[in-house]
């Protein structure tokens, strides 16, 4: 029975009755996407980014308001890779819509230099698009910069709004770092397509758009995903509860949102050992919501044991510390002597590291918190 299937996930996409809030971030990254408007959307990994522009999309595409099409650079390591992603969803999401003959749709490929390989899939009968590889490396740029315009050619011919979606777009820089300057110099005379980006790796992204050597400097409107608001969680989780037919007290929503702090993917998935641990037609409480705390570090052992032997011994003493006592001033004389933290500048290159692999996040100068979910927790039962 669907009532009593576990109602969290963490992981896949949030869709449908699985995303929670963000109306203020769906409204801004619709508008900005309707007014053909280039965005980027900076968050830490697991704070939503994708599920947020798949709702987007799946709105605008819903409303026939627009057109997107969608490409992670995580999963294309070459250029060749990158180009077939590109073809396919260039394909799937705004030639197939605009033309439906089959035919017509994959004509518009047909001024590639290089062609690309097509393949049905048995299965569902989809298209497959591959880019083999060995070709000269000006016929390889020639083909994406010939990709890259496509959508705004169709878009013109068709009177039709489309937008174009990089996710992990820091990615970008390991496929080939004179990307960014091809992709710009193309993007920059398209105003009416609405490019969007979306990023982890804060420094990294942070500098593509910000710094002011870099190609895309201030080539689009930023915006910045952060946790969602614990009583909008809170709400979230009594209806998921309630509709499989187990309560979620107030002050027990509260208590496990203390805990996770209103991370995306850590709320769901304590929710989800949470309601694991409450049987049904009864109400979660303090108990379960301790039980479901130990599930959870138990499956995360072996990441956080990952991430404990990669830390450095000051980055270690740093996790301690913040795990022990959070303070606001982390190179206060006091507070390093309590934790036996060695000098400021040391401190402030471990920080910076550890910042940079999204285990901390900061909130003032000198003011550091414990990013990764649970990480705190975890290394406080180890201290103990
Ligand atoms: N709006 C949301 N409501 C509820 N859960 C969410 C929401 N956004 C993200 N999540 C949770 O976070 C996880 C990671 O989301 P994802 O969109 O993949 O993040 P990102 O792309 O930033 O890494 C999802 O599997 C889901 O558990
Ligand atoms: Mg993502």
């Amino acid at each position: 029975m669907a009532d009593d299937r576990n109602p969290f996930n963490f992981g896949d996409l949030a869709l449908e009755a699985g995303f929670a809030d963000r109306e203020r971030e769906l409204a801004e990254l619709t508008t900005h996407i309707r007014n053909g408007q280039n965005v980027v959307v900076f968050a830490p990994r697991r704070y939503g980014k994708s599920s947020l522009v798949w709702r987007a999309a799946q709105d605008l595409v819903a409303r026939s308001e627009a057109l997107v099409a969608q490409v992670d650079l995580m999963l294309t390591t070459t250029k060749e890779q990158l180009a077939a992603a590109l073809a396919k969803a260039i394909h799937e999401e705004i030639a197939t819509p605009l033309f439906r003959a089959r035919e017509r749709a994959v004509q518009v490929f047909s001024g590639l230099r290089i062609a690309p390989v097509l393949t049905v899939d048995p299965q569902t009968g989809g298209l497959g698009f591959s880019f083999r590889a060995g070709h000269q490396r000006a016929d390889v740029d020639a083909t994406l910069e010939g990709l890259f315009e496509l959508p705004a050619q169709l878009a013109a011919d068709r009177g039709k709004r489309v937008a174009i979606v990089f996710d992990e777009f820091q990615e970008v820089l390991s496929i080939d770092p004179h990307l960014p300057k091809l992709m710009r110099s193309i993007f920059q005379t398209q105003p009416d397509v609405a490019h969007v980006y979306l990023g982890s790796k804060r420094s990294m992204m942070h500098r593509l758009f910000n710094d002011a050597n870099e190609p895309f400097w201030r080539s689009a409107a930023q915006m910045e995903l952060g946790p969602i608001p614990p009583d909008e969680f809170a709400t979230f989780l009594g209806e998921r509860f309630g509709e499989t037919n187990r309560r979620l007290p107030d002050a027990v929503a509260e208590s496990a949102l203390a805990l996770t702090g209103g991370h995306p993917y850590a709320t769901q998935e304590l929710g989800y050992a949470l309601w694991e641990e409450t049987p049904r037609g009864r109400a979660a409480n303090a108990d379960t919501l301790e039980r479901a705390l130990d599930r959870v570090l138990h499956s995360e052992n072996a990441h956080f044991s990952l991430v404990w032997e990669r830390a450095s011994a000051v980055q270690r003493l740093v996790l301690q510390a913040l795990a022990l006592e959070p303070t606001t001033a982390l190179t206060a004389h006091e507070y390093r002597q309590r934790h036996d933290l060695p000098g400021t500048s040391s401190v402030a290159r471990a920080v910076e590291a550890l910042v940079d692999d999204e285990l901390l996040r900061q909130l003032a100068p000198g003011h550091y918190v414990i990013a990764e979910p649970f990480l705190a927790q975890w290394l406080r039962a180890r201290l103990r």
